[in-house]
């Protein structure tokens, strides 16, 4: 929900911000701008995409060693020249770059309006900035106080990095609900909104904390304060992020390189937690919590989207496995229900981004009535790790590309050692099941590499598809979750209405929509309902339907009825989304190229969604 990035040393700001935006684009992409300090503030910024900008930029002196710069994701205005970021303060002197909502903007804009101010944009965070020189003409203050004085009025989420030409040696950054990340380098610092703009040239950062704000000087030392003036010490990470990993190496889009990573991705989500020769399942990350989640009495799984999807399968694997009742709620929904929660309560918050503006919500809402949180979240350090009491990282690595992939295997593959490290300890499943099972997973990330053969046979079905303006996905039991994700990625990226469904829910409406012109998806693995779904197969042919068969390597009942069929290895019916959402990926991916849309940034998405 815009990216954000700032420079100030010795090189030159520009190309370091560019390069910084297009690491950030995920994140928005509607208009973009960049704003430099060079003598003068200079700020340069259009609708449209980060390459856009550079057009624009060519004719200009970029010559600058100090900058920020701003990828949009629009929330007050439309995209356009206006509304996007940097904006400047009345007098033009003074620059901002926000990431947020100031969520009583109106009531601030109001009071500037009637003391004679005019605004040329509708975001709210115009107004922050005229609120700061307003702050600092009638006060005579610095910017650091000026800054620090206006974030006392605003209400709301921000990361913000404010320049001034009257003090071109320094940038102050803030933030509170969105997330900011500053990079020490040598005589140079980096602000963004996470750290793939800052890690090709410092592995040294330091996470700003809610209400927290950062002078970074040109020369000299990083002062981090609370904005009520209280002084911190930063405490300085070290990423472990290699820049090969935010790179498209060879793929035509981030997305189809992350799909392809996955046997490397769900390893890495195993790797030292899980061993099927010693039949343990160590998961450090929850270990002083451990007790909590093996002796509970309900587990209430929030998240949004793709998460959200991984989260019903942790339903299924919790109830299944641990026979732990288990409810999966939309975080948007829950933050604003009066939900009974008890101290007893296990929450899991699952989010890629970590940053989810409901999901961090509804873990602070769950938190705060004295459940016990765990995170499953893929951004170390993020908001939603640091607000849980207890987590696993899933260690997919970067996910660049809008539509979430890796994340999602990477998710259910902490749920099922969850489920299956809680099973262990309560006896809840036999031994030889617990053990077949930690077999089973480890040899998932095979599996998954058998399954990415099928790529060039889901291409051709695509260039079947790629013109249809609807699908169907039916799925049973744990493939039910697998059809939701699966339409979910064909909606994002291709822009084809698709629905989810459980299979047997069909014949009570979606069946009407059924004719010889509608693919219908189904999930029809060997094992989990086989025999129903191979019914509700025929009920969709004899209305003519196409069917489009998900199947078990070597099935030969499907594959008498279906129009085109994926195979897909055996694998045991509770670990089957890791290998079953697999080839929904890859056909949402080509029907989406083949449409000629652009994958890695979908329309009107982002993928880090930090406002409400
Ligand atoms: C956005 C992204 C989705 C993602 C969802 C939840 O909508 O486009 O891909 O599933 O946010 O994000 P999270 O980071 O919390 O998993």
């Amino acid at each position: 929900m815009c990216g954000i990035v700032g420079y100030i040393g010795t090189k030159k700001a520009y190309p370091i911000l560019i390069k910084g935006l297009y690491r950030l684009e995920y994140r928005g992409y509607d208009s973009a701008g960049v704003a430099l300090l060079d003598g003068g503030l200079n700020i340069y910024k259009t609708h449209g995409k980060v390459a856009d900008l550079e057009k624009l930029a060519t004719n200009y002196n970029v010559q600058a060693n100090i900058g920020i710069a701003h990828t949009r994701w629009a929330t007050h205005g439309e995209p356009s020249d206006l509304n996007a970021h940097p904006h400047h303060s009345p007098s033009k002197k003074l620059a901002i770059i926000h990431n947020g909502i100031i969520e009583n903007y109106g009531a601030l804009k109001k009071e500037l309006v009637n003391r004679g101010y005019t605004f040329n944009s509708d975001t709210d965070t115009e107004v922050l900035i005229h609120l700061i020189e307003d702050i600092q003409q009638n006060e005579g203050l610095a910017l650091e106080e000026a800054v620090r004085a206006a974030l006392i009025h605003v209400i709301g989420a921000y990361a913000i990095v404010v320049i001034s030409e009257a003090q071109p040696d320094m940038l102050i950054a803030a933030k509170k609900g969105s997330p900011l990340v500053i990079g020490i380098g040598d005589n140079e610092y980096f602000v963004a909104s996470d750290p793939s703009p800052i890690v090709e040239y410092t592995k040294e950062v330091v996470y700003l904390e809610d209400e927290e704000m950062a002078i970074i000087p040109k020369d000299g030392e990083l002062c981090v304060k609370t904005i009520r003036n209280q002084e911190k010490t930063p405490y300085v990470y070290h990423l472990e992020m290699q820049l090969s990993s935010i790179e498209k190496g060879g793929f035509p889009h981030f997305m189809l390189k992350e799909i392809f990573e996955q046997p490397r991705s769900i390893k890495d989500s195993m790797r030292g937690r899980l061993n099927a020769g010693t039949g343990i399942i160590s998961l450090g990350g929850i270990i002083d919590y451990e007790n909590k989640l093996i002796n509970c009495q309900r587990i209430i799984i929030v998240a949004c989207g793709t998460s959200w999807h991984a989260g019903l399968v942790g339903e299924y694997l919790f109830e299944d496995l641990a026979r732990i009742s288990v409810e999966v709620e939309y975080a948007s929904e829950f933050r604003y229900r009066n939900p009974v929660i008890n101290e007893d309560d296990v929450v899991i918050a699952i989010s890629q981004s970590g940053e989810t503006a409901d999901t961090l919500a509804a873990v602070e809402m769950a938190r705060a009535k004295g459940a016990t949180i765990i995170g499953i979240c893929n951004v170390v350090g993020s908001s939603i790790a640091r607000a849980t009491h207890a987590g696993s990282y899933t260690h997919a690595g970067p996910e660049i590309g809008v539509a979430s992939t890796k994340a999602f295997t990477a998710q259910v593959t902490i749920l099922s050692m969850m489920a299956l490290f809680i099973a262990g300890k309560k006896g809840s499943i036999s031994q030889s099941r617990y053990h077949q099972l930690l077999g089973e997973l480890e040899a998932i990330p095979a599996k998954v590499e058998k399954t990415l053969e099928s790529n060039d046979t889901i291409l051709e079905i695509s260039k079947i598809f790629h013109n249809v303006r609807n699908f169907l996905y039916l799925g049973r039991g744990y493939n039910f979750p697998v059809a939701l994700e699966g339409a979910l990625k064909l909606k994002e990226i291709s822009y084809i209405h698709a629905e989810g469904y459980p299979a047997a829910e069909m014949k009570h409406g979606p069946i009407a929509l059924i004719d010889e012109e509608m693919p219908v998806v189904v999930i029809a693995t060997r094992k989990g309902n086989y025999d129903k779904v191979v019914s509700n197969i025929q009920e969709v042919k004899a209305r003519k339907g196409i069917v489009i068969a998900v199947v078990t390597e070597g099935d030969e009942v499907v594959y008498t009825m279906a129009d085109h069929v994926i195979e897909i290895p055996e694998t045991d019916e509770v670990l089957v989304p890791l290998v079953a959402s697999i080839p929904l990926q890859l056909l949402s991916y080509h029907i989406a190229v083949l449409r000629g849309c652009n994958v890695d940034q979908p329309r009107n998405l982002a993928k880090s969604v930090t406002v409400e």
